[in-house]
């Protein structure tokens, strides 16, 4: 009496997203006993399988990364025999309500909550969304969806897709991931600005020059060319992940820390800020290059990638946000794959103090004396604080040192990855990591414009050589802004 259970079905799960991250999320929830006393795991693809093979597959993914002096393979084990496996096509309803059928069995009578992993593209969310909820029946508990992007390509077919899934399911219902929202580094941002007096009345265009949020990656699109080609980086990264981050950074103080209101802030942010069009923009794509007598393969020698294609595999943007706090600071982006290293952080580049005593020790090079303070939200996490500090000694020379939040060396903790947390939260049905449709609408209305002159006038990408830095036209665009990109000293 009064007990619950929580079935998580993972539809798509043979597909790499469930193998490398949503079922070795769900395996460190439960070893950390946030999974409910019930709970069952059903994967759901079209191929044939078995229970055993589903577990031979998931337990190939599962290590003990929590306390790795420890063996778990007890807990491997019990985790395993509470997942099963449900082979069915993603359009058919009699197929999903034989999977009802099986969820029943394992909900035993109790009341019956239900998330589905839609890991899937997005061609079949409103099939499965149809099939799911018109043949799920649970014992009264909820029924939550959780989508990951692309969330169409522009904001038209972003509109189309949530007005199809709202033919099933209400947008509280909804459970749209970006997971860069689960990072341990953004989901900081808030604490650092709104508890910190030494940060939030800084936080506007009376202190900050600009802020960049930057993402590099040293590995291409190999493997995943078919679907990258038909998105291309400006959709793949910006519209979503470092948009995200974008405006959590620069949202007014939210009334509260509830979904709503934090959501709330984010969409005016977002509402406020200029749509992009071709002057605010360079675009590049990689080519192959061989560097210590290795060759490192092209955009375009991706078999599945035309060999003429222009898909951008990079992208810097200028972007304004027209409102009283932010106008005329410039919000950079650079997104690129196949770079020189694997790196997300935001650079917040402070102005110059005022009639700075201390002018002449820096030479002609000012721009070297400003603070900037870096969030690195991976790898190797970190928050650092660029300060001019004397060097010691009898003269007086200065230079730029780090005030350095380094979290390998002050928490001995292990990081969760994202998906631990975002699949909790939806769990718990807590919804202020994940996007509200109006939230999208905004984000998509900011890029489209963009997107579509990208496309119309055909604009040719830049080349750079695997592994570089990436195009040099990123350098002008920021210098038309006044701005040196960070990652750059
Ligand atoms: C995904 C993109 O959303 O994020 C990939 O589709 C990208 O292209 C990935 O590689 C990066 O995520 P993370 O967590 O590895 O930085």
């Amino acid at each position: 009496e009064g007990e619950s259970t929580v079935s998580i079905t993972v539809v798509g799960a043979s597909g790499d997203l469930a193998k490398k991250k949503i079922f070795p999320a769900l395996f460190a929830l439960f070893y950390e006993g946030c999974l409910p006393k019930h709970f069952t795991i059903f994967g759901y693809a079209r191929s044939k399988m078995t229970d055993q093979e589903l577990r031979n597959l998931i337990s190939g993914t599962l290590t003990c990364r929590i306390d790795q002096r420890e063996s778990c393979d007890d807990k491997i084990d019990k985790f395993l025999k509470n997942c099963f496996y449900h082979s069915g096509q993603y359009n058919s309803e009699a197929d999903f309500k034989q999977l009802d059928a099986k969820l029943k069995v394992h909900e035993g009578g109790r009341l019956a909550n239900r998330l589905f992993y839609l890991s899937i593209p997005p061609n079949i969310f409103i099939d499965v969304a149809r099939c799911a909820s018109r043949s799920s029946s649970p014992a009264k508990g909820w029924t939550r969806v959780i989508v990951e992007k692309p969330f169409g390509r522009d904001s038209e077919s972003s509109a189309e897709l949530t007005t199809g899934l709202k033919q099933f399911l209400s947008e509280e219902q909804i459970y749209r991931i970006d997971h860069y929202l689960g990072k341990e580094l953004v989901e900081n941002l808030s604490v650092l600005r709104f508890s910190n007096l030494v940060f939030e009345p800084l936080w506007s265009r009376q202190y900050i020059r600009n802020v960049q949020f930057l993402f590099s990656e040293d590995f291409g699109t190999e493997g995943r060319g078919g679907y990258f080609d038909n998105y291309g980086i400006i959709r793949d990264i910006m519209q979503n992940h470092l948009l995200q981050m974008l405006a959590l950074f620069a949202m007014e103080p939210p009334v509260s820390l509830d979904a709503e209101d934090i959501r709330n802030e984010k969409v005016k942010v977002l509402r406020s800020m200029r749509a992009l069009h071709l002057e605010d923009i360079v675009v590049g794509q990689y080519k192959s290059h061989v560097r210590g007598g290795v060759k490192y393969p092209g955009y375009t020698d991706d078999k599945t990638v035309p060999s003429n294609s222009i898909t951008p595999t990079f992208a810097a943007a200028a972007l304004f946000i027209d409102n009283a706090r932010w106008d005329g600071v410039p919000f950079l982006m650079k997104a690129g794959k196949a770079l020189h290293n694997r790196r997300t952080e935001i650079r917040v580049q402070f102005r110059h103090v005022p009639g700075n005593l201390y002018k002449r020790s820096f030479g002609t090079d000012l721009d070297q004396a400003t603070n900037e303070l870096v969030i690195r939200v991976q790898p190797d996490e970190a928050i650092y604080l660029k300060i001019n500090n004397k060097i010691p000694g009898l003269g007086m020379r200065l230079d730029r040192s780090n005030l350095n939040l380094h979290y390998a060396d002050r928490y001995s903790r292990e990081i969760p990855d994202a998906y631990e947390r975002l699949l909790l939260d939806a769990v718990e049905g807590e919804r202020r990591l994940f996007i509200r449709s109006d939230e999208l609408d905004a984000a998509w209305a900011i890029f489209t414009p963009l997107l579509k002159e990208l496309e119309l006038r055909k604009v040719a990408p830049e080349l750079y050589p695997y592994g570089s830095r990436g195009p040099v036209g990123a350098h002008y665009l920021a210098a038309k802004y006044n701005v040196r990109w960070g990652d750059m000293n």
